[in-house]
């Protein structure tokens, strides 16, 4: 989730295009790059880190010329450096790209054996190199250029191209990821996202998936995925630019629950494959039949996480997990070495116990897969593998969208061992992928149903109103839900300073029981699939008691309503997958209880986003 910007008309283009970027920095900001067409020809300047390094540069040499795009960068491919930031250039065309090329392995051979030269880890240059090669090929036009390049293009993008050749226009297009075009007066404004170009213009055109436009300063024309030409008005935007950073939801927290389809979409995209029924971990090949044991290394959600991915493991691989909390693991002498392999968890990458403990392991001989969603951030560079969930930056501390990632990050590391080990045949394999794949669109159901406004059969105001003045939860869950229990229990303390605890439902009466009556609401998470009748009689023994249940529950079981004050539906899944699911609500009910007591729930007390101290 990279931030991209484009500037034609008459006023020189830095100025729009930093102060632009600077509106997306929340985009990403591990690296940045303009480029500029002026009377000296193309200037490229980029810079590694924040985009105030950039600015710095610019400002002592600021690139003559009032056409230009720019670029912030979130690395999914090819490592934070300058060489990796965009713009990529070949010949007289540069592009800034946000997206991801999935078939980028394939694409980079057929170009490298006619002779192209790469001279970056991206996907993105290869953009560049297409389009440079079709014109040379005899594309009459920069779009009927880009145009062709696309078919041969599978993946996601936002994509902005400059050619030294056509120095009035910039051509643009669309495919999954956001892009915007401001319309001024004589001056065209291009972006990712809406924040970027608010000062300017509030004359926004969205493009849609498939379609491409060439842009000039006093027009735009516009393709749609077949070619055609189209025409389309431009929408008034009301927003102020802080609303729109946070994409009209009034915090990053909800932007980013609401983000989770894609985040799992994208970590699974280029590297689930359905047909095959397996899996491919770019970047990490391990002897998968040597392997004797899993061990999973993290802390605070990315813990619970790795609870799940225990349960995926062990059903694809029938590898024996062992899942550590990662500040307890070094000072416990640990038993690993070679022969295991460890998988450490971390959203930040930069978590000291993990680091440490993922030192300790590599220090006894054992293999180290790090999952992380930043590239190259410490525990990656020392892992001797990663697997980046593409969940784009997560401001909110409170984690959510990188939880399902990682949970996504992780059917498919469970997938490549079950194929490998051949505990899991390819049909299984293909049953496992298609029920991955077709967990965004469910989610997306499931948050629709969930979320405030028409559609919602949940009263989160209500039970806000309601449980804002409790002081103890309880969560229940059996299987992979425990795991789930106790997530939903971290997110209502993190940000809503209520003491709250999950529990294994089955845990409940050999003690935690005692704590039950009417003034402690129990959270029991009873979808339909193994294990339901236990988690009811569970449920039954809380309302014995005089305890308030509400209950996660699937869309179909009509009986439960009977049995909960509150009901939070999901819809049905392949059982092992419902941790994708089930916590959904339980991240809404916590930040619906949080904003009922008018808590900062992007930056709760006590906390950091990312814990670098031991
Ligand atoms: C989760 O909402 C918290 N921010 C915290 O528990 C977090 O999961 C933990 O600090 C681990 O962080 P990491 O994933 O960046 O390593």
């Amino acid at each position: 989730m990279c931030g991209i910007v484009g500037y034609v008309g008459p006023k020189p283009a830095v100025p729009f295009l930093i102060s632009g970027l600077s509106r997306l920095e929340y985009r990403g900001y591990d690296s940045a790059g303009v480029a500029v067409l002026g009377p000296h020809g193309l200037r490229v300047v980029r810079r590694r880190g924040k985009l105030a390094t950039l600015a710095a540069a610019l400002k002592s040499e600021p690139p003559e010329g009032s056409i230009g795009i720019g670029h912030t960068r979130w690395a999914t491919h090819g490592r934070p450096s300058e060489e990796n930031a965009h713009p990529h250039t070949a010949g007289g065309v540069t592009v800034v790209h946000n997206g991801i090329i999935e078939n980028h392995v394939r694409l980079r051979k057929e170009l490298e054996a006619i002779g192209r030269k790469f001279s970056s880890e991206t996907d993105t240059e290869i953009f560049a190199h297409l389009i440079d090669q079709a014109l040379l090929d005899g594309a009459q036009t920069l779009m009927v250029a880009v145009q062709r390049s696309l078919k041969r293009v599978e993946g996601t993008y936002a994509l902005v191209v400059l050619c030294d050749r056509m120095p009035d226009q910039i051509v643009v297009a669309k495919n999954a990821s956001p892009m915007v075009i401001g319309v001024g007066k004589g001056e065209m404004f291009i972006a990712s996202d809406v924040p970027a170009l608010l000062d300017q213009t509030r004359e926004v055109i969205y493009l849609e998936d498939g379609e491409v436009a060439e842009v000039r300063a006093d027009r735009v024309m516009l393709a749609d995925h077949g070619g055609r030409s189209i025409t389309r008005a431009p929408r008034t935007i009301t927003w102020n630019a802080a609303q729109a950073e946070k994409d009209g939801y009034p915090h990053f927290m909800l932007k980013e629950i609401f983000e989770q389809p894609r985040a799992v979409a994208d970590t699974l995209r280029g590297r689930l494959l359905p047909d095959e029924g397996d899996a491919v971990l770019e970047g990490f090949s391990v002897d998968v039949p040597s392997i004797k044991r899993v061990v999973l290394l993290a802390c605070g959600t990315s813990h619970y996480a790795s609870l799940v991915g225990k349960f995926f493991i062990e059903a694809m691989s029938r590898i024996p997990c062992e899942v550590d909390l990662a500040s307890e693991f070094r000072y416990r002498d640990p038993v690993v070495g070679p022969g295991d392999l460890t998988i450490a968890i971390s959203q930040s990458g930069e978590t000291a116990d993990t680091l440490a403990a993922v030192k300790e392991a590599k220090s006894r001989g054992a293999t180290v897969l790090s999952i992380c969603n930043v590239v190259d951030a410490s525990i990656p560079r020392l892992s001797d593998g990663t697997l980046y969930t593409h969940a784009g930056p997560e401001i909110g501390v409170a984690s959510t969208k990188c939880f399902t990632a990682q949970l996504a990050a992780l059917s498919l590391v469970a997938l490549h061992l079950g194929r490998r080990r051949g505990t899991l045949s390819a049909d299984a394999g293909r049953q496992y992928a298609s029920d991955l794949a077709a967990l965004p669109e469910k989610m997306t159901h499931c948050l629709a149903t969930l979320a405030p406004g028409a559609e919602s059969r949940a009263p989160f105001p209500v039970l806000a109103a309601r449980y804002k003045t409790v002081r103890d939860f309880l969560f229940l869950g059996r299987g992979a839900n425990y795991p789930i229990a106790l997530e939903g229990a971290l997110k209502l303390k993190e940000i809503s300073y209520i003491h709250a605890e999950g529990y294994a439902a089955g845990e409940m009466k050999h003690g935690p029981i005692a704590l039950i009556d009417d003034g402690v609401p129990v959270v029991v998470i009873a979808p339909l699939g193994p294990g339901y009748e236990k988690v009811l009689s569970n449920l039954a023994e809380v309302r014995a008691r005089n305890g308030h249940v509400l209950a996660v529950a699937t869309d179909s079981d009509v009986d439960i309503a009977r049995q909960a004050e509150d009901v939070l539906r999901i819809p049905a899944v392949a059982p092992l997958l419902q941790p994708f699911l089930t916590v959904l609500p339980l991240q809404l009910l916590a930040y619906a209880v949080a904003v009922g007591k008018g808590n900062d729930v992007d930056q709760p007390r006590n906390l950091a986003k990312s814990v670098t101290v031991e």
